[in-house]
């Protein structure tokens, strides 16, 4: 991966013709917070699924700089040892290009009294302020001033303190962060107003096995009690199947499939897309951790009013590939994203590419449809919006070429070889190579 990569696409023309199995890797948001949770161990441990994409990377990196051994002795395959580990301080050019970077403050926090970290980083789908993370480490007895570049948070006396913690806002990092300090806090710490994705419950049951004592896990108020330093050395983490990864080859399939089989995932973590799209009038099937997408090319979908919710509502990490399957549905779609004000900066790229679109302001849009799509240049704006424009590139007549590919290798293990294996044409240039396929295909 170098950083001008990019996809070229020949796009199927709206004909249905990918075939095949996908196998599902691990979660990208629940193993970057395992991951950060290293942090809370007095030895180590050992992480299976572990997703090889670039955000992991980044964060290996950055517990690399804190003194955490780190071996990878086979693909998707990490080792933690946490016995020198000493440094609290977040070097900022990681911490920059990374927004989960900040849950790893919480942890940090508890276990050395002390913090410093600059402003963290990540896609930019919206303000993605840092304002309750703040107010809950005041709320756990630390002091917090900037030096210009940090944010410097120190716990009274050494140590943070638990407390009770609303946040008006349900944020998954922001509960995954006070979960993790409370581990190491004195006193009970809970938090009220919690989301209850998967990957959250997930990493507090992971906590749990090591030693923590956490409560609540899938409900709006989580207890921790706070207690020594957790204990993985004979433990062995599983990452979750990814979800969002899931559901945008499910989409995928609806868009562009015969038959598509997307293996090893949990459908029932993917309940709102599947109750959508049925509706819609996409014919899926599930089995225990698989979802079969079948088309024979002459379905009509009907259009959908879409609104993204926190888990188990519709996925704002969703957004963007499904409204690529709204402009082919049939009538006006209606989609609003509640959780971002900045999820729609997308569409003009959209536009350019003959979809019907209309962006009411920041948080809505409307969608005519069906329209046939025509291959473009385009440059990815984030990882989603990446992954979205991928899909209108597969659908689309002619050749597409996508941008800024680095967006989408943030959370997507080589998309392009698990596409070619479904039929597609699809090929990774850099630098200076030219924008074309293997074969000649006529440009627009
Ligand atoms: N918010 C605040 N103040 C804060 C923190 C958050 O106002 O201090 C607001 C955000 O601006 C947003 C809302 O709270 O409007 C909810 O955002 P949340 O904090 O839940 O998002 P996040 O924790 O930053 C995680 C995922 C995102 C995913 C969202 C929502 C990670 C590393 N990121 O972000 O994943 O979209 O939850 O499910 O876990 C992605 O994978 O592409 C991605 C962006």
């Amino acid at each position: 991966m170098t950083k001008d990569d990019r996809f070229i696409i020949a796009g199927l023309g709206g004909a249905k013709t990918l075939q095949g199995e996908i196998v599902i890797g691990g979660a990208k948001n629940e193993a970057l917070k395992v991951l950060a949770g290293s942090v809370l161990f007095q030895d180590g441990f050992t992480a299976l699924n572990v997703p090889e994409i670039e955000d992991v990377h980044r964060l290996i990196e950055l517990l690399k700089r804190l003194g955490i051994k780190v071996e990878h002795p086979e693909k998707n395959k990490y080792s933690f040892d946490t016995t020198e580990l000493k440094e609290f301080s977040l070097p900022a050019d990681i911490s920059k290009k990374l927004r989960a970077s900040i849950v790893i403050t919480g942890p940090l926090l508890a276990r050395f009294g002390k913090v410093i970290f600059p402003y963290p980083g990540g896609c930019v789908i919206g303000k993605r302020p840092i304002d309750l993370f703040l107010a809950g480490f005041r709320k756990m007895g630390a002091k917090i001033t900037e030096d210009g570049e940090n944010f410097v948070v120190e716990a009274e006396n050494g140590h943070l303190v638990g407390a009770e913690i609303f946040s008006k806002i349900q944020s998954v990092t922001v509960t995954e962060t006070f979960m993790m300090a409370g581990v190491l806090a004195r006193g009970k710490t809970v938090l009220k107003n919690c989301p209850v994705e998967p990957e959250i419950v997930s990493l507090g049951e992971w906590l749990n096995e090591c030693g923590a004592k956490i409560t609540g896990l899938g409900t709006s108020t989580i207890i921790i009690e706070g207690g020594e330093l957790l204990q993985g050395q004979d433990k062995i983490h599983h990452t979750l199947p990814d979800r969002i990864e899931a559901g945008s080859f499910i989409i995928l399939g609806a868009l562009a499939g015969k038959e598509i089989i997307v293996k090893k995932c949990r459908p029932d973590h993917l309940d709102a897309l599947i109750a959508y799209l049925s509706e819609a009038g996409v014919e899926i099937e599930t089995g225990p951790d698989w979802v079969k997408v079948i088309n024979s090319g002459r379905e009509k979908f009907t259009s959908l009013d879409v609104k993204t919710h926190e888990y188990p509502g519709f996925p704002t990490d969703l957004q963007a590939p499904f409204s690529i399957f709204l402009t082919q549905a049939e009538g006006q779609s209606y989609l609003f994203e509640t959780i971002f004000e900045g999820r729609l900066n997308y569409f003009d790229a959209l536009s350019r590419m003959g979809a019907k679109v209309k962006v009411l302001d920041s948080h809505r849009a409307i969608i005519d449809g069906p329209t046939p799509l025509s291959g473009r240049e385009i440059e990815s704006p984030d990882l989603r919006a990446g992954l979205a424009y991928v899909l209108a590139a597969i659908i689309a007549s002619g050749q597409s070429v996508v941008h800024n590919v680095e967006y989408i290798d943030r959370g997507y293990e080589e998309i392009e070889k698990r596409l070619v294996s479904l039929g597609l044409e699809i090929k990774r240039v850099s630098g200076d190579d030219k924008n074309e396929l293997c074969q000649c295909l006529p440009q627009n």
